[in-house]
């Protein structure tokens, strides 16, 4: 492309200047491989951004989104329905865990990040507890850019130019020194859990509506919790009147290997927010799953029946473009078991991963679940961000993509991986790696 052709577009969470002077432009996808500007084969070893598993280019998926457009294009969602907008609830309800019954549909993990957290906030109002305001999230947390998932995020380059947020404090991180190497969950750390005992002796259960956490943190790079950690949040949440609220907008739909890290982890949360992986990317769409008694909550306590419940709603919640695309992607994700494959390949991705990479130059630890996997890579004096923006510039030159993100790279085979592809990815970031001692 031109490159007077690039300026106009601010493009977002990318270095615009050093983009706009080498840029990298994809131009077509089709199952693990993306087509780029210059006409080369690109292997997605990323899953686009953790969105899609299936593959790219999935027919079903595309079909059902060309019928939905010429069929319905646009039904407003306040006051009014449409078909597969119920029927995608249904089918999201049937599988989730728990009594996680009642689905509310967003546009993405930033929109599922604040409607859960003013669920939650409205849901201790109509309890009659309207002090239960504050929320509890993580260091390097991650929920999206709005001003409620910023808030409880905890990464600080993300918060830091943005001025005052919604009340929030954070547990520690999970990334402990002992645990580096760790191949799937972390035999340490439970006990950080604790530490929530520790804030609500600080702030008092009674101004606290909702602990949120990713179970398996992805954007700060793939941190699994550790053995224990989440039952005991979820025994202190209990114990003090505290809303759970799992993040899932990376673990929903089977990168875990299951249908939800909550399934995986075996700790149901009473809100689970989902994204990416929903509609496999192809469409932008978020949910918040909320349990029973919340929507029973509002429902009790909506008023005369024409009034509404929960103030709350996107122009394009439950689009119907993004309802078919979500229907498809879920019915592919299911009829193939995907979630079952990758759990049956993860071995073979973490020993991949631990032994090609661990003895790599500048790499400080390596972390794995399910397809998700991350190195941190030792930093350049004050320069933290600049090792894996260059691996992943080599990566890319060789013909591959991987996310660079912090002091970390990170990797999200599809669902759908060949072990021979998965080989020629970790193959390649072993090889960057010595070219770049
Ligand atoms: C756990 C989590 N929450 C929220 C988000 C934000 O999603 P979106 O970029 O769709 O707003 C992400 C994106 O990576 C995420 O990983």
């Amino acid at each position: 492309m031109d490159k007077k052709a690039l300026e106009a577009h601010w493009m977002p969470y990318t270095g615009n200047r050093q983009f706009k002077a080498d840029p990298r432009i994809i131009t077509s996808a089709q199952d693990v491989w993306y087509t780029d500007d210059r006409g080369r084969k690109i292997l997605d070893g990323h899953s686009g951004l953790w969105t899609s598993g299936l593959g790219h280019g999935r027919e079903e998926i595309s079909v059902a989104v060309g019928q939905q457009i010429r069929e319905l294009d646009f039904a407003p969602p306040f006051q009014f329905g449409h078909p597969k907008a119920f029927e995608l609830a249904n089918r999201v309800k049937e599988l989730m865990p728990g009594d996680l019954d009642y689905v509310f549909f967003t546009n993405s993990g930033s929109e599922s990040a604040d409607t859960s957290l003013k669920m939650a906030r409205a849901y201790w109002r109509l309890q009659g507890q309207p002090t239960k305001t504050r929320f509890i999230g993580r260091m390097k947390g991650y929920h999206g850019v709005n001003f409620g998932g910023i808030s409880v995020g905890g990464i600080a380059a993300n918060r830091k130019f943005f001025g005052q947020g919604i009340e929030a404090d954070h547990l520690r991180h999970t990334m402990l020194p002992e645990n580096q190497f760790s191949r799937g969950m972390p035999e340490q750390g439970a006990e950080l859990a604790d530490e929530l005992n520790e804030m609500i002796a600080l702030h008092d259960a009674s101004t606290i509506a909702a602990v949120i956490v990713e179970p398996m943190a992805g954007s700060a790079g793939v941190i699994p919790p550790p053995v224990g950690y989440l039952q005991r949040l979820r025994e202190i949440c209990d114990a003090n009147d505290i809303l759970l609220i799992f993040d899932e907008v990376i673990t929903g739909f089977g990168r875990c290997g299951a249908l939800t890290g909550a399934d995986e982890f075996g700790v149901v949360p009473d809100i689970l927010n989902v994204a990416k992986q929903i509609t496999n990317g192809a469409v932008p769409m978020g949910a918040v799953i909320a349990k029973a008694s919340i929507y029973e909550m509002f429902m009790a306590h909506g008023g005369p029946d024409y009034a509404l419940e929960f103030a709350h709603g996107y122009t394009y919640s439950a689009h119907p473009v993004a309802c078919a695309a979500g229907l498809a992607a879920l019915d592919i994700l299911t009829r193939e078991e995907l979630p079952q494959r990758v759990a049956a390949e993860a071995p073979y991705f973490e020993a991949l991963l631990h032994d090609s990479l661990a003895d790599k130059p500048h790499v400080s630890d390596v972390r794995n679940y399910g397809f998700a996997g991350a190195l941190t890579l030792a930093s350049y004096p004050g320069e933290p961000l600049r090792r894996p923006f260059e691996v992943a510039m080599r990566m890319w030159e060789k013909g591959f993509l991987v996310r660079y993100g912090g002091d970390t790279i990170q990797l999200a085979p599809m669902f759908v991986m060949a072990r021979d592809e998965m080989d020629s990815l970790i193959g390649a970031l072993a090889q960057s790696l010595e070219e770049l001692a």
